[in-house]
């Protein structure tokens, strides 16, 4: 295998992917491919961990996470494109590593402090849902990961990422790096209403949106508070509408820029735009999932040489930790 750095991260198959996913993490993915050795990780069992009471949507999620990955420029030649219930090691050093986590560490964790304040609607106080960053660190550690990809709000996995390592590498021998986190830069899109775009405030522009769904959802997005009337001067630095045309269309962002703040352009006009240059962004993601989630057997069997390429590193991964604890 190459000397590339290696890079693993993953996503949680609970729901269909949108504009933050795509622009605050895939586009970053589809750049490293070149650089780094990728693992792009379904995370299916993490996803258990919540949906416990409806799993039978991981399955299906799972494909169509894959077919929006593919669609936007993951490329299964270059990465290792996989579901971690395919790759049984997961588990194995999910056991290893929680032999000797501490209770402390995961009930200080402030992910899981949050978690247990912020959702109602489901009851995550189980074992496996306190566990969940062991697990996490098992499915970046079996790659020997030297970075990741992910979000501010999973810093603190990667802080015991770090730990658990160090305390398997003291314990018995060095056998882990510790993986940096790739901090993704938080989206710059928020959502419709001007809060984080995410599918539980259900203000998202899924890749999958038609064309007329795009404009009903544009037609409704936050702008400027203060411009009541057309003829009120506009403050685009503040407007949801005109971020989205910085990152979109940023030639045309300047002038609209100046438009918007002289009143000489709309928000009704502004939004038809918008919704047309976004459909047109979207148009050749949406065609290429619509053809790859009719390409079942091509989806699968990207999914089945990805996880015979992972097992490969997991396998040789399980093998030195157990020689390293004298297991065998
Ligand atoms: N916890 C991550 C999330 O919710 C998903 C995940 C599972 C992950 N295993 C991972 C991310 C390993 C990076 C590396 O987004």
């Amino acid at each position: 295998m190459s000397k590339k750095k290696i890079i693993l991260s993953g996503m949680r198959p609970t729901g269909e992917l949108h504009l933050g996913h795509l622009v605050g993490a895939l586009d970053n993915w589809v750049k490293m491919q070149s650089e780094y050795n990728c693992f792009f990780m379904i995370a299916d069992w993490h996803a258990l961990m919540s949906e416990y009471r409806q799993p039978e949507k991981i399955k299906e999620f799972s494909l169509s996470i894959v077919a929006d990955w593919l669609s936007c420029g993951i490329n299964p030649e270059k990465s290792t494109v996989f579901i971690q219930s395919d790759v049984i090691e997961h588990l194995q050093l999910n056991m290893i590593f929680s032999c000797f986590t501490p209770l402390g560490w995961l009930e200080r964790n402030p992910t899981y402090k949050e978690q247990m304040k912020e959702i109602k609607d489901k009851d995550l106080k189980t074992h496996a849902f306190l566990g969940y960053p062991v697990l996490q660190a098992a499915d970046i550690l079996l790659y020997k990961a030297n970075a990741v990809p992910v979000g501010k709000d999973q810093l603190p996995h990667l802080e015991l990422t770090r730990e658990i390592a160090r305390r398997f590498n003291s314990f018995y021998k060095p056998v882990f790096p510790e993986p940096e986190a790739i901090l993704t830069e938080s989206s710059k899109l928020l959502g419709l209403d001007n809060r984080k775009m995410s599918k539980s405030y259900n203000n998202y522009i899924a890749l999958s949106d038609s064309p007329d769904v795009i404009k009903k959802k544009v037609e409704s997005m936050f702008t400027d508070p203060k411009r009541v009337k057309v003829s009120d001067p506009g403050h685009p630095l503040k407007c949801n509408v005109y971020k989205y045309y910085r990152h979109f269309k940023p030639d045309i962002a300047d002038k609209l820029e100046k438009d918007c703040k002289n009143a000489a352009i709309g928000c009704v006009e502004d939004k038809n735009r918008l919704a047309e240059i976004l459909v047109e962004y979207l148009s050749d993601i949406r065609k290429e999932r619509k053809r790859l989630l009719k390409d079942k057997k091509y989806l699968l069997e990207v999914l089945e040489k990805g996880a015979e390429r992972a097992s490969s590193v997991a396998k040789d991964t399980i093998t030195e930790a157990k020689k390293a604890m004298k297991l065998i």
